[in-house]
C-alpha cells in the first residue's frame, strides 16, 4: 500500500528544455486536482538549499503553457554530488512537511534524485525534461521536439544563404554526448551529411563523397555536426575540409538558440501527459522512477535504468541519408 501523500514539491534541474513550463503547469494542475499542496522550487537544487519555496495554486502556472525556458528556473548544482549538500536539501524539503518530489530534468538531476531518496524518507520521481533525448525509458524527452524544429528552422535559413554564395556549410547543433538532435535535423534539413558520435566518420570518404557531389552539380551543401562528435572542433572540420577541396567553408554553431522559444504543440502535449504522469506515480507509490512514453504507453523506468541503459538512435536514419542525399 503506497502511503500517503498530502504535500509535493516541484523544482526545473540543470539545462531547461521548452515544454518545462507545460509540465510544471501539468504537474500542479493534477495536484490540485488530487487535492495535494504543491510547493513551487525555485532555481533547481541550488534554491532547494536556500528555501526557495512558494505555494502553488492552479492560478500559479496560467498562461505559461506556450512559453520557453522554465518559470521556476533551473541550476547546475554541484553540492548535489556530495552528501552535505544532499543533507541540507533534505532538511529543507522536511522542514517543508513536503513528502513527494517531482524533478524534471536530465540525468544528472535524476542521480541526485536517486541519492536523495535513499538518503531520506521523501520519495522522488523523475521526469524527462532536456533537449539532448539522451535518457533510457522515453521514446523523447521535452524540449527534443521543439530543438529539433528551432535547428531545422535556422537550416533552411542557412541553405538560401548557402546557395547564394556556393558555399559548404557546417552547422554545429547541441546534443552533448549524443546524436539525436543531429540526426533529425540532418535527415528533416536534406544535409549532404551528419557528423555524430553514434557513427564513425573517416574525413577521406567525407571530402570523396562532398567532390562527387560538385561534380554532380551540387554547388552548396550543409553537413550537420553534433557538438560531441567524435571528429574534432567543428571549425577544425570546416578548415580542413576548404583546404583540402578548396571550397569556400562556413561555420554555424547554433549553441543555445536552440533551447529557447515557445514549445511545439508536440512537447507540450509530451509535457502534459508526463507531468499528470508522475503526481499520479508519486500516488501509486511508483518513487524512486522516472516517468517516460514508449510507443504511445506510460512506462515508470527505475532512476539508475535511465542513465545506465544507453538509447540507441534510430539506425535506420543512417541508411536513408545516403540515399536521400545521392
Ligand atoms: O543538456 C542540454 C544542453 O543544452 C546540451 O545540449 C549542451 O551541451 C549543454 O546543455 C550546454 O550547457 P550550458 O547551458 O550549461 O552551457
Amino acid at each position: 500500500m503506497p502511503k500517503k501523500i498530502r504535500k509535493i514539491g516541484v523544482l526545473t534541474s540543470g539545462g531547461d528544455a521548452p515544454g518545462m513550463n507545460a509540465c510544471i503547469r501539468a504537474i500542479v494542475r493534477s495536484a490540485v486536482y488530487h487535492d495535494l499542496d504543491v510547493i513551487g522550487i525555485r532555481r533547481g537544487f541550488a534554491g532547494l538549499i536556500h528555501r526557495e519555496f512558494s505555494k502553488f495554486n492552479r492560478s500559479s502556472v496560467a498562461n505559461i503553457i506556450q512559453r520557453g525556458g522554465t518559470m521556476l528556473e533551473t541550476s547546475r548544482c554541484n553540492d548535489m554530488y556530495t552528501k552535505e549538500g544532499r543533507a541540507q536539501a533534505i532538511k529543507a524539503l522536511e522542514s517543508e512537511k513536503i513528502e513527494g518530489c517531482i524533478i524534471i530534468g536530465g540525468d544528472g538531476s535524476f542521480r541526485a534524485a536517486k541519492a536523495m531518496q535513499e538518503e531520506s524518507g521523501i520519495d522522488f520521481i523523475g521526469v524527462p525534461g532536456t533537449i539532448d533525448n539522451d535518457i533510457w525509458g522515453t521514446d523523447y524527452t521535452i524540449g527534443f521536439n521543439t530543438a529539433v524544429n528551432t535547428a531545422l528552422d535556422a537550416i533552411d535559413r542557412i541553405r538560401d544563404t548557402a546557395s547564394a554564395f556556393e558555399r559548404l556549410f557546417f552547422v554545429e547543433v547541441m546534443g552533448r554526448t549524443s546524436g539525436f538532435i543531429a540526426l533529425e535535423v540532418g535527415l528533416a534539413g536534406g544535409a549532404e551529411e551528419i557528423i555524430i558520435p553514434e557513427k564513425k566518420t573517416d574525413m577521406e570518404q567525407l571530402c570523396k563523397k562532398l567532390k562527387e557531389s560538385f561534380k554532380k552539380g551540387k554547388r552548396s551543401s550543409i553537413i550537420v555536426v553534433a557538438e560531441g562528435n567524435h571528429l574534432e572542433d567543428t571549425l577544425n572540420i570546416a578548415k580542413y575540409v576548404e583546404m583540402r577541396l578548396k571550397v569556400e567553408c562556413r561555420v554555424c554553431t547554433l549553441g543555445h538558440i536552440q533551447r529557447g522559444g515557445s514549445p511545439t504543440a508536440t512537447d507540450r502535449i509530451l509535457a502534459s501527459k508526463l507531468g499528470i504522469a508522475s503526481v499520479e506515480g508519486l500516488l501509486a507509490g511508483k518513487s524512486g522512477h522516472a516517468v517516460g512514453e514508449m510507443r504511445g504507453e506510460i512506462f515508470y523506468t527505475l532512476f539508475q535504468d535511465t542513465w545506465e541503459k544507453k538509447k540507441e538512435i534510430d539506425k535506420r536514419y543512417l541508411r536513408y541519408l545516403p540515399i536521400l542525399s545521392i
